[in-house]
Formats: structure tokens, sequence, C-alpha cells
């Protein structure tokens, strides 16, 4: 069967995956851009459209694994907008006309609004749905490739506490944030089900990687 994979949470020492308010104006609330800046240095990066040449080092290496192989994305309402999207009929997402995912991406939302097809083969669909459920829906999409779950934490953590995840990779950066959603709360113990190492790069983040035993 497809596996389940999660890549690139950024979290900080402290456990957050994002900061505390988050807005139209600042996606990851009082974190700004800190959680991610070892990913804005990566070919990958730029690759995905990002800025500067981007460095092709272990970093970019990790953050590449994101698309290989995935067919479908599942992700949070708070990842695909701001607070009160659902408000807006005209939301569409962070991403633009033409959204990196280039598969089919299911939001999880307690306020599902109809599909919306977007460029370059992204189609978002909205669900109302427990993440098992949730996952059956996005697995028959993935054409038998693999599932990502991209976030935010919330859904992250909801997955993991499910057992649904098979490949989580956590980018630990070494910032306090204080506040905001953390990724850990809730999961004691979910280290005796995994196979876990650990790569410390030169931009000073580590990267954790939970294998599913
Ligand atoms: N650090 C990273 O690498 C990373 C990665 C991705 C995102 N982020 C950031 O993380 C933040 C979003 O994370 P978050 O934890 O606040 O929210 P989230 O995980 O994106 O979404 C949680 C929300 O999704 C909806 N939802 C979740 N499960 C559901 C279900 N089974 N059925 C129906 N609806 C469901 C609910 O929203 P409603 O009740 O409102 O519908 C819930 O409040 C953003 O700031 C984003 O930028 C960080």
């Amino acid at each position: 069967m497809s596996a389940v994979r999660v890549h690139n949470l950024s979290i900080s020492l402290d456990g957050f995956a994002t900061g505390d308010g988050q807005a139209l104006d600042a996606p990851f609330g009082h974190a700004g851009e800190r959680l991610h800046e070892w990913m804005f240095a990566t070919r990958f990066w730029h690759e995905m459209g990002g800025g500067g040449d981007g460095a092709a080092g272990a970093d970019h290496v990790f953050a590449a694994r994101h698309g290989q192989g995935i067919g479908a994305e599942i992700m949070g309402a708070g990842k695909f907008g701001p607070p009160g999207w659902q408000d807006d009929p005209a939301w569409q997402g962070w991403w633009g006309d033409t959204p990196p995912f280039r598969t089919p991406v299911f939001v999880l939302t307690h306020r599902p609004r109809p599909s919306i097809e977007m460029g370059g083969g992204t189609t978002y669909h909205f669900l109302d749905a427990p993440p098992a459920e949730a996952l059956e829906r996005a697995r028959e999409a993935a054409g038998g490739l693999d599932v990502r779950v991209g976030g935010g934490p919330t859904v992250v953590r909801d997955f993991l506490a499910e057992g649904l995840v098979d490949h989580l990779h956590v980018v630990q950066v070494p910032i306090l944030l204080g506040r905001g959603v953390r990724l850990w709360d809730g999961l004691e113990a979910l280290e005796k089900t995994y196979t876990i190492e650990a790569v410390s790069t030169p931009s000073g983040v580590t990267h954790l990687t939970f294998t599913r035993v």
C-alpha cells in the first residue's frame, strides 16, 4: 500500500511549528520566516520558484524529498489560509494560480466548499471528515503513489495520534518561539513505534526522520 509521509515540517527547539497570531500578513504568526530560513537557502526552494540560486547541499537533499513519489496532499484549514478564510468565497490558498503541489490536495475543514481546479495539476478538494476517511479519499486520488500530510501541526499531530503516518521528517530549527501551535502535545512515547535518525547540517538545523518500525 502507498505510504503516508510528512516532509520538511519545521519546528522550534520548544516544539512549535507555527507562531502565535496567524494572519493574512503573517502566515506563521510571530515566527515570521524564522522556521524556514534553512529551506529558503536551498536549491529545492529555488526550483520551486523561490529566490536566489540555492545551495545543493544536505538541506537541499532532505527538502527535495517533499515531492518525490507523492500523488496527493492532505492539509489543514490553518495551512490553507489565515483564520476566517472560509468567510471569503474568493480565497484560493496562499500559492497563486499555479500552486506548487501539482496533485489533488485535500483541505480538511469543518466548512467545506466545492472543489477548485488550479493551474499545473493542483485541485483543491474540501473535506469535513476524520483523518482515516480523508486518507482513504487521498489514497484513491493518488493513483498508487504516496500521500503527503502537509501540515499544519494540528493535522500532522492528529494523523500521528491515529497511527496513520509511515514516515515523518521534522526539521528542528535552533530558535525558541515560546508560543504558537506545538507538534508533539499528546504524542507521549511516539518514539517507540518509529526508528529515529538525526542528521545535523551546517545551516544549524537537525533533520529528524521517524520511519515506522
Ligand atoms: N512549520 C512548518 O513546516 C509548517 C508546515 C505547514 C504549515 N505550517 C503553519 O501551520 C499553521 C497551520 O497549522 P495549524 O495547526 O494552526 O492548523 P492546521 O493543522 O493547518 O489546520 C487545523 C484546522 O483544520 C481543520 N480540521 C482539522 N482536522 C479536521 C477534520 N478531521 N475535519 C474537518 N476539519 C478539520 C480545522 O479547521 P476549521 O474548524 O476552521 O475548519 C482545524 O482547526 C500555519 O501558520 C501554517 O503556515 C507550518
